[in-house]
């Protein structure tokens, strides 16, 4: 079986004495999923012609017919009008040959100074640069919905929590001050990524450049790059900024599992600290009571695939020798479904999480119930003059009365927790409640009411200043 009809004629046809064989087309074609390039295909060859013609090569006849015939196929393609087929493998020779049958030869000169290989790694850069400011303007929004959490809830205590176990009193606003962290962070790199991403490849052509006249700095001026690729054989080869980009993706999922994770956990009703509002959240068939956290659940799920396209891409690009090979074709699925999956779980989170509702009273009850202030108590010993080992042995023992009692230390009497202690006297009181345990980590990076708030404005200008509006 050989490959089919007239647009089969390939543009390597002359060196070859008998066409391709369908399944190899079929098996090698990328039209299927690069197709989503065909806007930053189209912005990048109207730019190369622009800067063909300043440089003599085209004429200004020609450029005419290249911009009104490259307008004429992205209007198809936009309506859905557009014939894809495996024959003409990729997007780039569905635009070429499309516009050569809009306006004839000057169509067949768009691709002079140029090949498929300097342009793919254009077309996925552009693509990237947009997909990133997407991704920022989200990220932005979720940001927001963490800090107005925090400014609405400075001074709701919760218990803060190592191995899982009560520690020590936390502030709510304080918790999702440390998720704002997380996700700054992730912002910071997310723009990192993007300076590196901004660079173009175009000129490099096929690997080692090309012998027309051409301008390489005109063309990064019109695509908004910041400066063209230094080295022709890097240019058409790398894909690093793919994988950085994927290493960001992996990060911020493992952020978003890990506030999912929490999620699920606080809404389940043996921790019953946060309701989600019904609209994020899914009923069972069978089981009439169920509230199921589906959003927070199904995004921790996904971060799995984000980690493997990671992997993916890593090992895609492991050993290749210089400069283009055609393993490079695999970088678009992994890349392309990693901008989709932190695109929905990155809008899930940023509107899901300005709705939560909190359950002070819960959360209050659980930390006294898990003895939160227990530290504080020592603290107060140390301050007594009582050295810390042996603070710490008084305080075991107090719980352990505690536990016994079935109460919370605050509810022992000061007789009773004189029985550990002499140097414990009735101000006692004052450090085992647990707003006041919150109030005394007054300082930077602490959990005292005061410091969120200060923290949370604060927090609004350092989200400015990593993500510009
Ligand atoms: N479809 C190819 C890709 O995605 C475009 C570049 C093809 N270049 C080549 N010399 N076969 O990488």
């Amino acid at each position: 079986m050989s490959g089919s009809d007239d647009s089969g004629a390939k543009p390597w046809g002359g060196r070859f004495t008998e066409p391709t064989d369908a399944f190899v087309e079929a098996f090698t074609a990328s039209q299927t999923f690069d197709r989503r390039l065909y806007r930053h295909d189209i912005m990048g060859s109207r730019a190369h012609a622009r800067m063909l013609t300043a440089v003599g090569v085209l004429t200004d006849a020609e450029l005419d017919a290249i911009l009104e015939g490259l307008d004429g196929v992205e209007g198809d393609i936009d309506a859905g009008r557009f014939e894809w087929n495996d024959a003409l493998e990729d997007v780039h020779m569905h635009i070429e040959h499309a516009l050569t049958q809009r306006i004839g030869d000057a169509g067949k000169k768009l691709h002079t100074g140029r090949s498929r290989n300097d342009q793919v790694a254009t077309d996925l850069r552009l693509y990237l640069r947009d997909a990133i400011d997407g991704l920022a303007t989200e990220l932005r929004r979720l940001c927001e919905g963490l800090l107005e959490q925090a400014g609405r809830h400075p001074d709701a205590v919760m218990p803060g929590f190592t191995h899982l176990q009560t520690a020590q009193p936390v502030t709510f606003g304080h918790h999702m001050l440390a998720w704002f962290e997380m996700l700054l962070r992730d912002a910071d790199r997310l723009m990192d990524c993007r300076r590196r991403t901004n660079v173009m490849p175009l000129g490099a052509a096929a690997l080692a450049g090309t012998p027309y006249p051409i301008d390489r700095n005109m063309t990064a001026d019109l695509l908004g790059f910041e400066r063209p690729a230094e080295n022709s054989l890097d240019a058409v080869s790398d894909r690093d900024f793919a994988i950085e980009f994927c290493h960001w993706g992996a990060t911020t999922m493992m952020h978003l599992s890990r506030m999912s994770e929490e999620l699920v956990l606080w809404t389940s009703p043996a921790f019953d600290f946060v309701d989600l509002p019904d609209r994020f959240c899914t009923g069972s068939s069978i089981m009439p009571q169920k509230k199921n956290p589906d959003v927070p659940e199904l995004v921790r799920g996904k971060t799995g695939r984000v980690n493997g396209h990671l992997m993916g891409l890593l090992t895609l690009m492991k050993s290749q020798p210089l400069a283009y090979n055609k393993d490079n074709q695999e970088d678009k699925e992994p890349l392309f479904d990693t901008v989709d999956t932190l695109a929905g779980s990155l809008r899930a989170f940023a509107d899901m999480i300005p709705a939560i509702e909190i359950k002070p009273e819960n959360m209050a009850d659980r930390a006294r119930k898990g003895f939160a202030t227990a530290t504080d108590l020592a603290d107060y010993l140390v301050r007594k003059g009582v050295a810390f080992r042996d603070a710490h042995e008084i305080v075991g023992k107090t719980v352990r009365k505690a536990i016994d009692e079935n109460c919370d230390i605050a509810e022992l009497s000061l007789y009773d927790l004189q029985q550990f202690s002499s140097a414990i006297e009735q101000d006692v009181y004052a450090v085992l409640t647990l707003e006041g345990s919150a109030a005394s980590r007054d300082h930077l990076g602490g959990t005292a009411p005061d410091q969120v708030r200060a923290a949370t404005k604060r927090g609004h200008n350092r989200l400015n200043q990593t993500l510009p509006l």
